[in-house]
């Protein structure tokens, strides 16, 4: 069997999830379920980042050791992942006892080769990155650009990487795997930022002194593993590096590293060059996607836009959020997460389009096949461009899943539900029963379950609860197999004439927002209306 291994960025626990966290990981987790319904043995993997100054100084705020503020925030992070309905096989976390192992033993081994060396670090470096700067990385007022806070100006012995041995390497591999960092322009921002000679070897390893929270080097105790080689390293050790070299050699190399484009350098400069030197397989690739703003404002603390997934979820379901987050914006590009654009979106696709076609189709067999799949006469087909555009939408989405384009594959699967109710309205079943005609009148329902079939299947990665929710009306009960257990031969395997159906009552239930008063619609927006609202009934 094949295998499929994608894996999402660790998230820092010095803050709660928000909905950008989500939408990678919900990326991940329509890839994975995308892959599986394949047929293929699918490792998925995500996590939290738990070690570094960040963490630290959020636990010492909120009056907690570190271990003690983790295990609370690595909780909240698996709740927002459970209740979005997540299917990966792994949460790792960086301070599981055989990460923090297997970190050493990379150490140890990049040391031994000769490719980590002792040097000492003079410069600066900005704590919310994580990250050694320099002074062009600062804005006019000497901040750090993404962080808006001045970095710490820093003098230690340090332990250091040669990437500089390994950066023609890089280039060599960005040649021959044309797919290996994507999108382009991810890429050839990567070819640009290896050029520049000012990247150089860099410091793997941050003095006790201004570090305590972390992975100490095995045997220097005064120094602690730079929390990047420790979150990188996270993709291999939850593959089982080194202690399950079965499950390693099973998943490694990884497929897909889905990250966000502000961390592309660690993930397509960095982790590469660290495998390398480690003789390990680089990923096959890694795949940096866009940012998510909310009402077309960056999301943070300080601007209180930040929209908790979970309260998200309460209120709307996990399909609806996980429906439109990848409906509209193209997976490379930054999309925008506005309360009313998100309940009109869901609510036509998912509450009209979709819904309204099941409800029509399962009440019309209901009414007029006894309330089961009807059965044609052999041979009967329809000479109809619905059943082309069924019969191909399997490949139309693959071409689109395999590039990640998820927006453009929804909007295929979408077509044809609009597609289908379309051709209701023009063959008007219920007349054709009216006037005697069953034969003409069976063959236009059949064609409208399967056409749902179809849908069904296709959709499910994105909104898997409600696709179930679908499979079951259509009359597949469990002895058959949940949607998510139907492997790639069922595709193509038309749906059972005289089955059963299951026609109770509408799948998606549609959103509706509160009216408020204009001055207030900034608080729905933020999506903080509701809980105003509640906190007051109580
Ligand atoms: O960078 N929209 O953690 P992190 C989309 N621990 N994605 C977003 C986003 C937004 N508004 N905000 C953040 C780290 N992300 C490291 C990663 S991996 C070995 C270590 C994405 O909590 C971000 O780009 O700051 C990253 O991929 C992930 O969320 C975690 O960000
Ligand atoms: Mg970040």
């Amino acid at each position: 069997m094949e295998k499929f291994y994608v894996t999402t960025a660790i998230d820092y626990v010095n803050s709660t999830p928000h909905i950008g966290h989500a939408y990678e990981k919900i990326a991940a987790d329509i890839v994975a379920r995308y892959h599986r319904i394949r047929g293929k043995d699918v490792f998925f993997m995500t996590g939290v980042d738990e070690h570094g100054s960040k963490v630290e100084k959020s636990a010492a705020d909120a009056g907690k050791t570190p271990k003690e503020f983790c295990d609370e925030m690595a909780e909240k992070f698996q709740l927002a992942w459970t209740k979005l309905n997540l299917s990966h096989d792994k949460f790792i976390r960086t301070t599981d006892p055989d990460h923090e192992q297997a970190v050493q033993v990379l150490f140890l081994k990049l040391l031994e080769k000769g490719d980590i060396y002792k040097g000492t670090y003079t410069g600066l470096y900005c704590e919310g990155c994580e990250d050694f700067v320099r002074e062009r990385d600062l804005d006019e007022n000497g901040n750090c650009f993404n962080h808006k806070k001045p970095p710490k100006q820093l003098e230690e012995d340090n332990y250091f990487f040669r990437l500089t041995s390994y950066k023609d390497k890089i280039r060599e591999w960005l040649t021959r795997c044309p797919d290996a960092v994507r999108p382009e322009g991810r890429k050839k921002e990567i070819l640009n930022q290896l050029d520049d000679p000012e990247l150089a070897d860099f410091s793997v390893t941050r003095s006790r002194k201004s570090l305590t929270w972390g992975i100490p080097v095995p045997g220097k105790e005064d120094q602690v593993i730079y929390v990047w080689i420790d979150a990188l390293s996270n993709y291999i050790t939850g593959a089982g590096y080194p202690h399950d070299p079965v499950k390693f050699a099973r998943y490694w190399p990884a497929d897909l590293h889905l990250i966000g484009k502000d961390i592309n350098k660690f993930h397509s400069i960095f982790w590469p060059a660290l495998l390398m030197a480690a003789d390990i397989e680089v990923p096959r690739q890694v795949f940096a996607h866009g940012f998510i703003t909310v009402n077309g404002q960056k999301i943070s603390k300080s601007l209180g836009n930040v929209i908790d997934p979970i309260t998200l979820v309460d209120t709307y379901g996990a399909d609806a959020v996980r429906f439109y987050l990848f409906a509209g914006t193209p997976f490379d590009n930054d999309g925008d997460f506005s309360i009313r654009d998100f309940a009109d979106k869901v609510n036509a696709e998912l509450a009209n389009n979709l819904g309204n076609l099941l409800n029509r189709v399962l009440t019309l067999v209901d009414k007029n096949c006894g309330g089961a799949v009807p059965i044609l006469d052999p041979g009967e087909t329809v000479d109809h461009t619905l059943r082309q555009q069924a019969n191909e939408i399997h490949r139309v989405v693959d071409k689109h899943m395999e590039r990640l384009e998820f927006a453009k594959a929804i909007e295929a699967i979408f077509a044809l539900v609009d597609q289908a109710n379309k051709y209701l309205n023009d063959e008007k079943p219920w007349s054709l029963f009216k006037e005697g005609k069953t034969k003409e009148g069976s063959v236009v329902l059949y064609t409208c379950l399967e056409v749902l079939r179809r849908v069904t299947m296709n959709v499910y990665p994105f909104t898997p609860e409600l696709a179930q929710k679908i499979w079951e009306q259509l009359g597949y009960s469990d002895d058959v197999g949940k949607i998510g257990d139907r492997i790639d031969d069922n595709f193509f395997d038309p749906i059972q004439p005289g089955m059963k159906i299951n026609n109770t009552g509408p799948v998606f239930k549609r959103i509706e927002l509160p009216e408020v008063p204009e001055d207030e619609e900034a608080l729905v927006e933020a999506g903080q209306k509701k809980d105003d609202k509640k906190k007051k009934d109580k």
